[in-house]
């Protein structure tokens, strides 16, 4: 398995599908590389491709706010997205795309090895958690799986689009947070 100095050589070399024509910047992932929690979104939007650093747009702010309000920091966690390049014009990230990046985020999560990932939406739940993951039915239940704890909740483009979505995420998120302070087996 590559270290984090490969891992990331890899993805700057990548031409596994076609995103990395037109991305500007690829984006790695950023945070605590020792992160108890970890959050996976889908991918680099405008101003992510701009910068190389992912959620630091719109939705990037908003996750700020409610990571500040349920008092987790950002700085502490590991953020990465399903696909590391920009897909153009915003579009949703397509089967091939989303397939050929999975192996650099499944290393991601390997070398982390956080105690709970949280999916970011729907594309994000689908690729990781269950290819029918239903984010409005299922958001904030939580499966254990090979040592993690998994959840999903909205993504934060969700709740700019859908503000009566708040409240729910904010539950989850409170709950995400119960769960990073909770004393671990033993
Ligand atoms: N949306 C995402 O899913 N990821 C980002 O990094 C930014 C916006």
């Amino acid at each position: 398995m590559p270290g984090w100095e490969e891992l990331e050589r890899l993805c700057q070399q990548c031409r596994r599908c076609s995103l990395y024509k037109s991305r500007k910047n690829l984006v790695f992932g950023t945070g605590n590389k020792n992160a108890d929690l970890m959050f996976i979104g889908e991918g680099p939007g405008r101003e992510e491709d701009e910068t190389g650093i992912p959620f630091v747009g719109r939705s990037g702010r908003l996750l700020n706010k409610i990571l500040e309000a349920v008092e987790i920091k950002r700085e502490d966690v590991y953020i990465a997205n399903i696909v590391k390049c920009r897909p153009p014009g915003n579009r949703n990230p397509l089967e091939e795309e989303k397939e050929a990046c999975l192996p650099f985020l499944r290393y991601q999560v390997a070398l982390v090895r956080p105690r709970i990932i949280v999916c970011l939406g729907s594309v994000a739940a689908r690729s990781i958690i269950d290819k029918d993951y239903r984010i409005t039915k299922d958001h904030g239940k939580w499966i254990e799986r090979k040592g993690y704890y998994l959840t999903a909740t909205y993504h934060p483009s969700a709740l700019l689009r859908v503000p009566a979505r708040k409240k729910e995420a904010w539950e989850d998120f409170k709950k995400i947070k119960e769960k990073l302070v909770e004393p671990g087996p033993g």
